[in-house]
């Protein structure tokens, strides 16, 4: 199983497109109506869809695995009582088919499986390859980490006072739930090649006035190394690189293991994190419920 892409419907979803598709690094995946599709240098279809809407909202984390483990999910939500839609195919690049379902906070996630996979590109030191993980805002986080194991069948990886990272293969985590006040996507997390690439993104993005919200960084919980921006369209975003693959026997973290020393946020002591405006941009795109 992969987190696959993030869903956004948003005002102007023409000019956040261009963005992603420019200086961002993203490559045109095709437009369905209003809403445009761009895609990494990975094998997925596409990463972030763009909707045309009159507010900001999330209308799902996507989720792709084989037929195997879709329908996997699906007999845990049925037994679990969740509120899901039933299986079918998305008209979208990849023509996926699967289902969406509710989280406990109204969250929507998507799990499908991708019949149309695209063939990898070389990596490029100016594009994504692909997501690594969703940040989740929610107001009870052990509610949602207790939905993930139940109903996705992810494993939790760590935990620190303000987040809970679950794992949905070998990559520390694939989604994190977020101590807040309301539900809400936090940010996602695009994959760079490596750690050139997301110091590159830095400046590029500084070039087209777009600066650091917080980094550059590395994290404790994955250790991987980070660069937060607000997007111009709302929202924070994320390039991130050397993400901790783990094992089975990879012990939970708890809190008391993941402190810093006074004035630190990150292992090298060099970010600064603009709270403010940072947690203005968290609280942009909440999730759209299901009908
Ligand atoms: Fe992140």
């Amino acid at each position: 199983m992969r987190l696959r892409s993030v869903e956004l419907e948003l005002p102007q979803a023409d000019v956040a497109a261009r963005f992603l598709a420019g200086a961002w690094g993203l490559l045109e995946a095709g437009k369905r109506g209003n809403t445009a599709f761009l895609r990494g240098t990975g094998d997925h279809a596409y990463l972030i869809s763009v909707g045309e809407a009159v507010t900001a909202g999330v209308a799902s984390v996507t989720f792709s695995g084989s037929n195997e483990e879709i329908a996997a999910v699906a007999q845990r939500a049925k037994a679990a009582g969740v509120v899901h839609q039933p299986m079918q195919s998305f008209d979208e690049p990849g023509r996926s088919h699967g289902f969406l379902l509710q989280g406990p906070e109204g969250q929507a996630y998507r799990f499908i499986a991708e019949t149309e996979p695209v063939a990898r590109l070389p990596d490029n030191q100016n594009r994504p390859v692909q997501l690594t993980h969703a940040v989740i805002n929610s107001t009870d986080r052990e509610a949602c980490v207790r939905f993930a194991e139940k109903v996705f069948g992810f494993k939790l990886s760590d935990r620190t006072g303000t987040m809970s990272f679950l794992r949905c293969n070998r990559q520390h985590h694939a989604v994190a739930y977020a101590k807040a006040d309301l539900c809400s996507l936090n940010h996602v997390a695009f994959e760079m090649p490596n750690l050139e690439a997301v110091m590159l993104g830095i400046g590029r993005m500084r070039d087209n006035g777009v600066p650091l919200v917080w980094g550059p960084g590395r994290h404790g919980p994955g250790n991987n190394v980070f660069a937060y921006f607000v997007a111009p369209f709302g929202g924070v975003i994320e390039y991130t690189s050397e993400v901790n693959l783990v094992d089975d026997d990879y012990p939970v973290g708890k809190p008391e293991d993941w402190t810093w020393p006074p004035g630190r946020i990150d292992q090298w002591g060099l970010s600064l994190k603009d709270m403010a405006r940072a947690e203005v941009a968290e609280r942009q795109y909440k999730f759209r419920l299901l009908n």
